[in-house]
Formats: C-alpha cells, structure tokens, sequence
C-alpha cells in the first residue's frame, strides 16, 4: 500500500481517513479468508499487548486476546481489581511503565482524554477499546459486515442509528459512516444526539466523502428506506442507575420492533447491534429493570434479536476481524 499504518494508535476513527479504513477493512476480510483456509501467517511474533479494562468487556477483550494468540504474540489482561490501576497509580504513571515492557496497548474506559494521555505517555500504539466517546474498532467490525452483508459498496448504503446518539456508539457510527460516504442517519430524542461539534465536523467532511448525514426525532421518518436499523443499549456503562427511569421514557418511541423495521418499506433490511443487548428477560439486569419498570424488551424486541433479519452476531465475529486487522497493521511486521 502507498500509506503506513505502521505504529499509529487508533484511538477515534476520526483520525483515520477513508483510505486507512478501506486498507483495514480490506485486510480484515483477507485475515477473515485466511483463518478459515487455515493459511494465516503469524505477524506478531515476539509481540507483547497490555489490556486494559476499567469497565467489563466479553467481545473487545475475547477479539484482542483471539487476535494476538493467532498472530503469534502474548497479551497480559490489567484490570481495576488485580491491579494499582486507578487506586495506587495514576494511568499517566501506568502508562510510561506499559510503554517500558508492551509493543502495544489496548485500553477501555470512561474518558477519551485518558487513552490520549496513555498514548502519549507511553510512546507506543494504543488502540481504544471503548471510552464514554469513542467505539472505533465495533464500528470497524460494523463497516465490514454491512459490507458483507449489504451486496453493494458502502457508499450506496444507508443505516439508521436509533437511541442514545451522543454516547460512543451513535458518534462513532457517525464518523465511520460519514468517512465511508455513506448515508447516515442518526435518529434520537433532541437531548440524546451528537454534539454539536462533532456534528459540524462530520458534515465538513461530508463535502469531500459524500455522505449524506440526517439527524432526526422521528423514528418513523429516519428508517425509510434504511438498509440497516442499529440500535445500541438505553444505559451505556459507567452511568449511573439514576437515569433509567428518564432514559426508557424517552427512548421507548425509539425500540427496534417489527413495526419499525417494516416502516423501512424495504424486505431486506437487517438489524444491527453492537451488544449486549436487552431483547429477554434471560439477564440479571433485564429481571431489575422488568421489576422495576415492567418491561422485559428494551432497546430491541425479542422478535427481531432472533429474527432472520438480524446479523448481530456476525458483527460480533467480524470484532475478531477487524481488530486483528488494526494489530497487525499498526504493530505487524
Ligand atoms: N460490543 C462490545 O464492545 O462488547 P463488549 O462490551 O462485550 O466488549
Ligand atoms: N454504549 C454501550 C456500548 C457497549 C458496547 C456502553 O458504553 O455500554
């Protein structure tokens, strides 16, 4: 390739461009082929990864840890309970010993200005695995299997991002999909959309990529026509439980049901998340909050989770993929 991803961090998809996108999603789908051929050549051998995880995590965590074994290198797991993390050393601290001893470094969180300061303090890649802002390798994972599944380039596609849009799901949707040209639609309360800034800045990038950006309130406006409907939890993690009676009030307009995905006027169209979602009543939390609220589906419908329709799990594959993809081209040799 004419370009270098080679000892970058990824720590928004904000600061990868369309190309960088299009050369690792390229490279997931070959690194997808040759794990199934069984012909995946080990480009990070001798390669030591620290995961950090200050909020739980089954995908991000499994997808790093799977992505390096197959590529040949060694990943050591820190989290708040077994480590100084967060009670005894600062991740500034942290961060310059981690860039003594790792190639890399993964780390999810609750502030995106902390995975800044970890890559600058330890002077090696840091790829973001979730903060309060940001989700950039889902929304990698994401981009790949609309590509998969959507039969036609990314730029001819449309998806219909619907709940909490100014967390990090809704905002990183906004940016890998506006970087890709696509159509992007963001549906949400007005007190639960992309910040304003951000805003301006995906429509000003719009002007060179050619996407097409809405933001609307009305559910059954913004899925017409949509290719695919993603919908993420009512609660994110690290908010407090304070805000659940609040947050399903407003976002129950806003579930992904039958009814909404008919209003797409498309038979083809299929359901997204990033997961976990609550679509039963087969979690601890899905029981509080039916106790508490009575509702045993939230953000999805059972109906559609399990539907033909839904393609949740193969996105949930593809964060094995895609995540491989931006380890070996960012640290592979
Ligand atoms: N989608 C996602 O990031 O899942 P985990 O929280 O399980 O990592
Ligand atoms: N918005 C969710 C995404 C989980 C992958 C959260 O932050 O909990």
């Amino acid at each position: 390739m004419s370009f270098n991803l080679h000892n970058r961090s990824l720590l928004d998809l904000i600061d990868f461009g369309p190309r960088d996108i299009r050369y690792l999603l390229d490279l997931a789908a070959e690194l997808k082929r040759a794990k199934a051929a069984g012909t995946e050549h080990p480009r990070l051998k001798g390669k030591n990864v620290a995961l950090i995880f200050e909020k739980s995590s089954t995908r991000t965590r499994c997808a790093f840890e799977v992505a390096v074994h197959d590529q040949g290198g060694h990943v050591t797991l820190l989290d708040s309970a077994g480590s100084q993390l967060g009670h005894k050393e600062s991740l500034k601290d942290t961060a310059r010993v981690l860039g003594r001893m790792f190639d890399g470094i993964e780390y999810r969180g609750f502030h995106q200005s902390v995975v800044q300061d970890i890559a600058r303090y330890s002077h090696v890649p840091v790829w973001n695995g979730l903060t309060d802002e940001a989700h950039p390798t889902q929304v990698l994972a994401d981009l790949l299997t609309m590509e998969e599944f959507g039969e036609k380039p990314l730029h001819e596609q449309s998806f219909c991002y619907l709940g909490d849009a100014r967390f990090n799901m809704g905002c990183s949707l906004l940016v890998g999909g506006t970087q890709m040209g696509m159509d992007v639609r963001i549906c949400s309360p007005a007190d639960l959309a992309p910040p304003p800034e951000l805003l301006t800045r995906m429509r000003e990038l719009a002007l060179t990529t050619g996407a097409r950006i809405s933001i609307e309130t009305d559910p059954l406006k913004a899925v017409l026509g949509a290719d695919f409907l993603y919908t993420d939890v009512w609660v994110s993690m690290g908010e407090p439980d304070a805000v659940w009676k609040q947050r399903i009030a407003e976002l129950q307009p806003y579930q992904v049901n039958t009814a909404l995905m008919q209003a797409t006027g498309k038979a083809r169209t299929r359901f997204m998340h990033c997961l976990p979602a609550m679509h039963n009543l087969d979690t601890e939390l899905g029981r509080q909050v039916h106790e508490k609220y009575g509702l045993s589906e939230l953000e999805v419908t059972d109906a559609v989770f399990e539907s033909e329709a839904s393609i949740v799990f193969s996105q949930a594959e593809n964060r094995l993929h895609t995540i491989k993809a931006v380890l070996v081209a960012t640290l592979g040799t």
